[in-house]
């Protein structure tokens, strides 16, 4: 068996972490008793720099008919920020109706909390976001640019479709865990599209009696995510909150080094797409000292995604593994002073 696999490593660390998550990813391949054929896109800010795009304008028709994507990180200093996210990763998220956006935050035993009192193993949260429309639709302008009357909207938009199909996965992945959903939303302020959105979780809800719903505010869920993020388990938002709760998780559970992330088409007519929670991080970019964990363990989703679960499987324990060991090379977002390379190949070791 062999899955083509796009690469689009991007901007930033993007390409750091996906070189050094690759090797892993054919090695966890190779032992479970398949392949993955890669073909890399090198699309980003360099090649908007030189030819104008990010990508070609042919670019989602060549990843078509891959059977998977994965993806480093887009976003460039020289760059406005909502030229290059427009014109690579949200047209990917979008083009392929991805609208199924799965962030687990898991605090790793071994990984230290900026919490206090929290240890490996408490923290297991696992966020829902849809991913397709919402607060980043593409919908408004601006008019009077300069004048005294300059007027800018941006309208959200939430459809049936996608807010049903985001509320289903976040019901269905709660009935096989501990059957515990959290709601997010701003219904106090937001009273059509966040109230029609509560409608839905209410309605979808009927369909699975067993599901315990706790409905939150968006600021009292940041608040709790610092608060009490052990009493969390499936928890689902629209794209904008699910964005932010998701940088909050990342971090409680110990790094943005760490949290991976699944863009998943639920039709499957659309390649799904996996790419670590963090961005380009032009911070440390270029030093040798991003963490790739991440990345493996978007790998470990993509490999699930793709039914290989054993390859997943062995993906994810051998990062636990690692971050188990106290004597094992960490990069500095988790307190030591492993390089990139370092860590991935303490990890080859492992799988
Ligand atoms: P960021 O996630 O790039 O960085 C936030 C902080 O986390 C920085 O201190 C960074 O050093 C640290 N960090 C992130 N990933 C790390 C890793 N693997 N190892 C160690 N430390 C890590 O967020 P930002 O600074 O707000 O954004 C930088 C750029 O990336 C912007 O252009 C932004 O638009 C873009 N961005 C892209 C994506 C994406 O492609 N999915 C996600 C977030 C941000
Ligand atoms: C993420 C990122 C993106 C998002 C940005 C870069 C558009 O922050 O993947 O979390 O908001 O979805
Ligand atoms: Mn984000």
């Amino acid at each position: 068996m062999s899955y083509d696999i796009a690469l689009v490593p991007g901007d930033g660390i993007g390409p750091t972490v996906v070189d050094a998550a690759l090797p892993l990813l054919d090695a966890a391949a190779a032992a479970h008793g398949f392949d993955i054929e890669t073909t890399r896109y090198d699309w980003g800010t360099e090649r908007y720099l030189e030819e104008g795009a990010m990508m070609p304008e042919d670019g989602l028709d060549r990843l078509a008919d891959d059977d998977a994507l994965l993806l480093g990180s887009v976003g460039h200093p020289d760059v406005p920020d909502h030229v290059t996210l427009n014109g690579l990763l949200l047209p990917i998220r979008k083009g392929f109706d991805q609208s199924i956006c799965k962030r687990p935050a898991v605090l790793f035993e071994g990984v230290r909390s900026p919490l206090r009192g929290y240890e490996g193993g408490d923290i297991d949260i696992l966020v829902f976001r849809e991913n397709t429309e919402g607060e980043y639709a593409d919908v408004g302008g601006r008019e009077h640019r300069g004048f005294e009357n300059e007027v800018a909207v941006q309208s959200a938009v939430y459809t049936r479709r996608s807010t049903e199909r985001i509320v289903r996965a976040a019901f269905e992945a709660a009935t096989e865990r501990s059957g515990k959903l959290t709601n997010v939303t701003k219904s106090n302020a937001q009273a059509h599209g966040m109230v029609f959105w509560d409608d839905v979780v209410d309605e979808v809800s009927e369909e699975y009696p067993a599901v315990d719903v706790e409905r939150l505010l968006v600021d009292a869920a940041s608040m709790d995510f610092v608060r009490r993020p052990d009493e969390f388990d499936v928890v689902v938002a629209s794209n904008l909150f699910g964005d932010i709760l998701t940088d909050v998780g990342a971090i409680v559970t110990g790094s943005m080094g760490l949290a991976p992330s699944a863009n998943v088409d639920p039709d499957r007519t659309h390649p799904s797409m996996f790419e670590p929670v963090h961005g380009s991080a032009f911070d440390i970019a270029g030093e040798g000292v991003a963490n790739p964990l991440a990345t493996v363990l978007s790998g470990s989703l993509m490999f699930d995604h793709l039914g290989e679960t054993a390859a997943a499987a062995a993906l994810w324990d051998a990062v636990a593994a690692q971050l188990a060991d106290p004597s094992a090379p960490r990069t500095p977002d988790l307190g030591g002073s492993a390089t990139t390379d370092a860590v991935a190949a303490d990890l080859r070791e492992r799988l």
